[in-house]
């Protein structure tokens, strides 16, 4: 019994830091699940397999550890029943110490051995019935989950290394999400080097899906996209995501340090070149107010950072890849008038001298484009610079002129 206490101490031991592993794995997973774009369009695909797989490796050894322990149980129990047969026969032929006048018949001895040893073994199925079905049932709808999601991107045959030196056309380009309705219908323009094309239009128009077929996230289902005249799907997704940088429209921090945040998709970035990209991205500020600097962790999400530090860190992220090509879909959460304009200096950097595609919610981040392209029902309505499509009224107006009271009223109340 003292052998068995001990063991079972261990054994809770170990099942406590395997509980803590699987814990660490788990969430691992859900992170990275959940930052499947942003892995994709850094290129860290490669990197983050290595370290999921170092991990599950650890996970597997506790795991083989603690089996080894609980299989030792077993035989003890084992060992412990057959002490209870002893005790039982030794008992039924003592009748002073049942309080008995005579012993008790074989048969009875019998009856009670049979009970004692039936009983076991079920019991023990029973009892750990409930717990392997929970188990088994929560696995299988995690498995379902991961299932459901788009499997790994292979590189076809023909497909060839992208390079960007004169302009992107979308030519007549649709897409719709599986058998759904159409997301996007005939949509054309062009994005020439070194220019900032803004992407406007309601909510639900289709301009992030615009901006996922950039990087591949999606293949248009009509029409084509041209980079230097050669289609998109003739260009491997790993060359062409190492010319953009893409900054999403919900902001993506991994729970890890803000300097790894940072350097996300840029391995070997020096200390130097990170602050550089935090001072650029208006960053170097706050991350300095930090308890540990750039050593803080941002916690699950970047929970532990506001709304505009975090957009500021994705930026600084964006910044320090300084790749030719920019996608940029604003958040659009509403910020408080000062770090409004933080954000807005921090994008105005990021922009500077880069070919930009840019979904904007910002005034300043729109007037400032080459051209405004108005999208509506996936259909382009409106094409033009500011003053021509302010002149034109219409559907560019009627969002403006929405806006600019927005802004009237915050720049009120923030008064
Ligand atoms: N993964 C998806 N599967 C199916 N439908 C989708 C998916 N993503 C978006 N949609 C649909 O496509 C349409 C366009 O969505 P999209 O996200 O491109 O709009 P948006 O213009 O970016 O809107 P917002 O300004 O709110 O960000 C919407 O009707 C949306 O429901
Ligand atoms: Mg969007």
């Amino acid at each position: 019994v003292l052998l068995l206490q001990v063991l079972i101490r261990r054994l809770r031991l170990h099942a406590r830091a395997r509980a803590k592993e699987r814990a660490e794995v788990t969430s691992t997973v859900a992170e990275r699940v959940g930052a499947i774009r942003l892995i994709r369009s850094y290129g860290e695909e490669g990197r983050e397999s290595a370290r999921f797989a170092a991990q599950a490796n650890r996970y597997r050894k506790r795991v083989i550890r603690t089996q080894r322990f609980s299989s030792l149980t077993g035989p003890i129990t084992e060992v412990f029943s057959g002490f209870l047969v002893i005790l039982i026969i030794w008992a039924g032929t003592r009748p002073e110490l049942l309080g008995l006048a005579q012993p008790l018949a074989p048969e009875a001895i019998i009856v009670f051995l049979m009970a004692a040893l039936r009983l076991t073994s079920p019991l023990k199925t029973i009892s750990s019935f409930p717990a392997l079905m929970a188990v088994a049932l929560a696995s299988a709808e995690r498995v379902f989950e991961v299932l459901d999601q788009p499997s790994r991107e292979t590189d076809r045959p023909g497909e060839g290394a992208a390079r960007f030196e004169r302009e992107i056309v979308f030519d007549a380009v649709s897409f719709r999400y599986g058998d759904g309705d159409p997301v996007l219908s005939e949509v054309s323009f062009t994005l020439p080097r070194g220019k900032v094309v803004a992407l406007v239009g309601p909510s639900g128009a289709g301009k992030t899906t615009l901006a996922d077929l950039l990087p591949r996230f999606h293949d248009p289902t009509g029409g084509r996209i041209l980079m230097d005249s050669v289609p998109l799907t003739r260009l491997t997704r790993g060359s062409l995501r190492g010319l953009m940088s893409v900054v999403s429209q919900d902001t993506v921090l991994l729970n890890d340090t803000v300097f790894a945040n940072i350097a996300y998709g840029s391995p070997g970035a020096t200390e130097a070149q990170v602050e550089a990209a935090a001072e650029a991205a208006s960053a170097a500020g706050f991350i300095a107010q930090l308890p540990d600097g750039y050593q803080t962790i941002v916690g699950e999400r970047g929970a532990r950072l506001s709304g505009g530090q975090r957009q500021r860190v994705a930026i600084a992220r964006a910044l320090l890849r300084d790749p030719p090509i920019l996608i940029l879909d604003e958040a659009t959460s509403a910020l408080d008038t000062a770090s409004e304009r933080l954000v807005q200096q921090a994008i105005d950097r990021l922009m500077a001298e880069r070919t930009a595609l840019v979904i904007a919610h910002r005034l300043a981040t729109v007037r400032d484009a080459d051209e405004i392209v108005v999208l509506d029902a996936g259909r382009v309505v409106q094409r033009g610079t500011h003053d021509e499509l302010f002149r034109a009224g219409g559907l560019y107006r009627r969002l403006y002129d929405l806006q600019f009271r927005d802004e009237e009223t915050t720049l009120a109340a923030g008064l």
